[in-house]
């Protein structure tokens, strides 16, 4: 399985904060809102990750997380010219994926709660065919792509931005799809605001019969950072938790570790990297918390 971040866009709605800066490497919190949907992909168990960006902000995500390696995992990157829908990114990541299937996440979607790492995990080891995507209720659902089932839990419709959504349930920005991904994405045509949209694809899928969804429950945070408002009240989410539990969210080298991707050699070199952040003490705690 691959894991495809999209970090393009030009983050409009964010500006001046986005003029010199791409919105993904904004702060939330404490760590760089690519951390978030990195940490997902890491969760899920999928080391081989390629990070789609505009092509001016590529080499800040560079600088911030390298190769990879550092948490025993492989990035490699891409640039997205336009911000020409999200869709675009398996014209982009087309020999990236090859032959293999694929997960797809919003540079700034956040997710976090009970029980996601192992919905994750078990939605990842499917077989397939097919897509499986995740529903989440919202208060405003006409922001987003919006998915209809019907009484025994089967996808009936698919609408982007519906004027009049029929549900509640809100299309996360958490995708994941068989290999025919990549031939129904270059089938597909630009939408009436000029993008490959992500839910023409996935209604290619629900006329196959081939679309699951998994709906995430009222233990999950689904937090998106599109506005300043939703922005700092993400950052305060993150805040809140961390000072209450002392456990940090997304933690990519602590993930990393307990996943036996990392050792403890390269854990010390990070608490002494940051040993003047909090993010560096943490790493000491988690250290001494996990003596061999
Ligand atoms: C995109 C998708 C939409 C999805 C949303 C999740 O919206 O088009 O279907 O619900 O991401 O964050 P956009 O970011 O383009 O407004």
């Amino acid at each position: 399985m691959k894991g495809i971040i999209l970090a393009g866009g030009s983050g409009t709605r964010l500006g001046p904060l986005t003029v010199s800066t791409s919105k993904q490497l904004l702060p939330v919190y404490d760590k760089p809102m690519v951390y978030y949907p990195l940490s997902v992909l890491m969760l899920a168990g999928i080391r081989e990750i390629l990070i789609i960006t505009t092509p001016k902000d590529q080499s800040r995500f560079q600088e911030l997380l390298g190769d990879g390696s550092q948490y025993g995992i492989s990035i490699s990157y891409a640039e997205q010219a336009e911000p020409r829908g999200l869709a675009e990114a398996f014209l982009i990541g087309r020999d990236f994926v090859g032959d293999d299937r694929v997960t797809l996440i919003l540079g700034d979607n956040l997710f976090y709660g009970h029980g996601l790492t192992d919905t994750l995990r078990s939605a990842v080891a499917e077989p397939g065919p097919g897509a499986t995507i995740f529903a989440y209720h919202v208060n405003k659902p006409q922001r987003y792509g919006v998915v209809t089932m019907d009484k025994s839990g089967r996808a009936v419709e698919i609408e982007e931005k519906p004027e009049n959504p029929k549900s509640n349930r809100a299309v996360t920005g958490l995708y994941i799809y068989d290999n025919s991904v990549l031939d129904i994405a270059r089938e597909i045509r630009p939408s009436s605001r000029g993008e490959l949209e992500i839910t023409d694809v996935n209604r290619t899928y629900l006329e196959r019969g081939e679309l699951k969804v998994i709906e995430l429950g009222r233990g999950i945070a689904w937090l998106d950072t599109g506005t300043c408002q939703a922005l700092l009240e993400a950052s305060e989410f993150v805040r809140s938790l961390q000072r209450r539990q002392g456990l940090q969210i997304a933690c990519l080298e602590e993930i990393a570790f307990l996943n036996r991707w990392i050792s403890r050699s390269a854990l010390e070199q990070v608490e002494t990297r940051f040993r003047n952040s909090e993010y560096g003490r943490y790493i000491g705690q988690l250290l001494r918390r996990n003596r061999p």
